[in-house]
């Protein structure tokens, strides 16, 4: 059996005491989240359902905005302490009318994981003409953290940015976000939103300081879910990410794990000092020593303090909100 628990430090020095292979589960083992409530984008499917049953597992309430209620609600069905609410974050109305109902109810949130996404879909414009991965994997979740920002609990919430080592491909491209003025290009389209992802994470820390919430990107490793229904099934083959059968490459995680890093820095107290954080492997990452993007790390392009300050100016000016000012 693989051991899920290690006395190893990350490889930047924040202590871990999981390894690469836990899963949600035994990141929440033996921990009580009674009375938490936590949020989590698109939480039926993939990763975020597997976050869900973790967290539901262990005693908070989950809801879970979905673009396709129904199928949540059936998803869920058997999974006590969680609730469905429509959301779609490709549509502003739809983030203004979830935010405005919780707030509405008075109900605050502890734990709001931003793990919902789409990758490589052909080219798709929503709104007022945006890229559909920027749109929906980044201003979407900009756009749902500031409008439930009255809500987030005072010196408690955490937000998590689910992104990705595909910001391996791309920094932001601050001429042409949404490839008005080159090619439609739908991995370089992914990256960007995945390097949008955790310089969300690192300026919404720097801007809330002491009074809150810590923010935290997470990497959460390479595994086959619904993410890749874009990309043909011999091109996954080639990709080197399946057999010939379907299985996956070694070094891939099942979806129990791959929710784990996430699981784990919405709720772990050695995080407390490491606001802004990129993770992976339930420890802080270090530096991208390798374009390879299962071996992970960051690169500097999605840790830049000043490219993070200059995105977040842009989505306030693009959605026209800006809740931490
Ligand atoms: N799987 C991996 O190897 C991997 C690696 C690195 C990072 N990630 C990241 O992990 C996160 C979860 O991915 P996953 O692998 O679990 O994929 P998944 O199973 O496809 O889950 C993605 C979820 O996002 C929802 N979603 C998509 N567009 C939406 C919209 N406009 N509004 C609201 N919800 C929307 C989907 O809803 P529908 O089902 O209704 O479409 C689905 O529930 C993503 O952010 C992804 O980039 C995954």
């Amino acid at each position: 059996m693989t051991s899920t628990r290690t006395t190893s430090t990350g490889a930047t020095g924040s202590r871990t005491p999981f390894t690469a292979a836990a899963t949600a589960h035994d990141v929440l083992r033996g921990v009580d989240l009674t009375g938490r409530t936590a949020v989590i984008t698109g939480g039926y499917s993939g990763l975020g359902l597997e976050a869900t049953r973790a967290l539901a597992r262990a005693g908070a309430r989950v809801i879970v905005p979905a673009r396709r209620p129904e199928t949540a609600r059936e998803a869920l069905r058997d999974l006590p302490g969680t609730e469905v609410a429509a959301l779609d974050l490709a549509d502003a109305d739809s983030i203004r009318a979830f935010a405005d109902a919780l707030l509405a109810a008075g109900r605050g949130v502890d734990l709001l994981v931003n793990n919902a996404g789409i990758m490589a879909c052909p080219e798709t414009r929503v709104g007022p003409g945006w890229e559909a991965h920027f749109a929906v994997n980044h201003l979407g979740h900009y756009a749902l953290v500031n409008r439930l920002a009255p809500a987030l609990t005072p010196g408690r919430a955490r937000v998590v940015s689910v992104a990705s080592s595909g910001h391996f491909l791309s920094g932001i491209r601050w001429d042409d976000p949404h490839f008005r003025r080159d090619p439609y290009d739908r991995w370089l389209a992914y990256a960007q939103s995945k390097t949008a992802n955790a310089l969300f994470a690192l300026h919404l820390d720097a801007l809330a300081g002491d009074r809150g919430p810590r923010a935290f990107a997470v990497h959460p490793g390479s595994i086959l879910t619904p993410l890749q229904r874009h990309v043909p099934r011999e091109e996954q083959i080639a990709q080197g990410w399946m057999d010939a059968d379907g299985r996956p490459a070694d070094g891939f995680k099942t979806p129990a794990q791959g929710a784990a890093t996430a699981v784990w820095v919405a709720t772990s107290p050695l995080l407390e000092a490491h606001g802004g954080a990129y993770c992976q492997d339930c420890a802080v990452a270090g530096p991208a020593t390798t374009d390879d993007m299962l071996v992970g790390g960051v690169k500097p392009w999605a840790v830049d303090p000043e490219a993070a300050a200059r995105l977040w100016e842009l989505s306030a000016d693009l959605t026209g909100l800006d809740a931490f000012a």
